[in-house]
């Protein structure tokens, strides 16, 4: 764990030395639903240059969410190509963070990516068309990964005060990389 840590903080720091741009890039999607409270379900990466990718999602919720918990799951893939856990596994309530009732910094994040590209901007609950258009993960949103791929898992539950239904999982498969520098013209 504390290796971990000292990485990204080195590779941090290494990155600014070499003035390494980071980039995460998309790669790919999984969303996978309930059916009995989600239909409709698409969703899709669009790349957009060597660096950029944006993701595209439409669901209609049957059953509205009253107080959805998100977790959050970050795996790394190692050398024998499976995905380890790392470091990052949280449970938030995203009606709380919304109502500002909870700074959790997983719930913060979520929630400016939810106002900047989904219609998912406003308090609870969520129902009918969820839709989220151009979204994409900022590099100054997250610290500095180590350079290689993660998969991150969010899986949504809902809750009333009886029980905790399954709603659906979404799988973004990202590369933290060196930015890739298309060549300047030159300068006449
Ligand atoms: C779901 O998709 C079907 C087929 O594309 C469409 O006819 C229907 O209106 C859609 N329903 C909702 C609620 O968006
Ligand atoms: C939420 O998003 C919708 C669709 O993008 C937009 O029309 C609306 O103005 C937004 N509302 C707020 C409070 O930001
Ligand atoms: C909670 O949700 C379950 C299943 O969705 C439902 O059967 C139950 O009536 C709900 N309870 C309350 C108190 O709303
Ligand atoms: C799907 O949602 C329904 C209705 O809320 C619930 O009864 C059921 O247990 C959920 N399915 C799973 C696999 O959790």
């Amino acid at each position: 764990m504390k290796l971990v840590l000292l990485v990204l903080l080195c590779s941090g720091f290494i990155g600014k030395l070499t003035k390494t741009q980071l980039v995460y890039k998309l790669k790919k999607i999984e969303c996978l639903v309930n059916r009995t409270r989600v239909s409709n379900v698409s969703c899709h990466v669009k790349p957009v240059n060597w660096n950029l990718a944006v993701v595209n999602m439409d669901c209609f919720m049957i059953v509205p969410l009253l107080n959805p918990i998100i977790r959050i799951q970050v795996f790394t893939k190692d050398y024998s190509n499976q995905y380890k856990p790392f470091l990052v596994d949280v449970k938030i309530r995203i009606c709380e963070v919304i109502e500002r009732r909870n700074f959790i910094p997983y719930g913060v994040i979520i929630w400016k990516l939810f106002k900047r590209y989904t219609n998912v901007n406003h308090s609870c609950p969520f129902s009918g068309k969820l839709i989220a258009r151009d979204g994409f993960l900022d590099t100054s949103l997250l610290p500095p990964f180590p350079q290689g791929l993660y998969q991150f898992s969010l899986i949504v539950t809902d809750t009333n005060s009886t029980t905790n239904d399954y709603v659906g999982t979404m799988k973004f498969f990202i590369q933290a990389m060196e930015q890739i520098k298309t060549k300047k013209p030159p300068s006449a």
